[in-house]
């Protein structure tokens, strides 16, 4: 019985290993440990995890602030739709998901930058619902270019406080 009960787990760590191990450009950054106490860097793998040498977001003070987030899904890092509107709705849960991993959430939100203004109208009535009553400070920018290239529409990231 017992040698039955670790050969179930056994099969089912195996089965779960390859999912989880998969090597995607998005999940294969190490841990990084900031080399001052007064910045902590924060980590979640509950939104997509940059494969360039940065951090979802970095907590200075009083104030979280979350990187510029690509439309790319958690766990996988694939590109999420190829629309505005999806892509819009991905990059506000990325940096909503890191300020809660961080310990706070969107009601602290101080301010937010956008980047590509091409369809303002549709992108500001997702954002309005997101937001709901609250209403951050905001900058938008009309871009050339945005990482990761064709198929990106949008990067949008957040200050907030703890
Ligand atoms: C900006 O978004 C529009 C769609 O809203 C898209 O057609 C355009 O390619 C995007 N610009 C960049 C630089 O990604």
């Amino acid at each position: 019985m017992r040698f039955s009960l670790f050969a179930f787990a056994t099969t089912v760590l195996l089965l779960a290993a390859p999912a989880s191990m998969k090597p995607t450009a998005a999940n294969t950054c190490a841990e990084r440990v900031s080399t001052d106490p007064s910045v902590k860097l924060i980590r979640t793998e509950d939104a997509a995890i940059p494969g360039s040498p940065i951090s979802q977001a970095a907590v200075s003070g009083d104030h979280i602030y979350v990187s510029g987030f690509l439309p790319l899904a958690p766990h996988t890092g694939d590109i999420v739709g190829t629309d505005i509107d999806s892509q819009t709705r991905a990059v506000l849960e990325s940096c909503k998901t890191v300020i809660e991993a961080a310990g706070s959430h969107l009601g602290k939100v101080v301010k937010v930058n956008l980047k590509n203004i091409t369809d303002y109208g549709r992108v500001n009535e997702i954002y309005a619902d997101f937001f709901g009553t609250h209403r951050p400070a905001r900058s938008a920018v009309a871009v050339a270019d945005i990482p990761l290239g064709g198929g990106v529409l949008i990067e949008l990231d957040m200050t907030a406080r703890v």
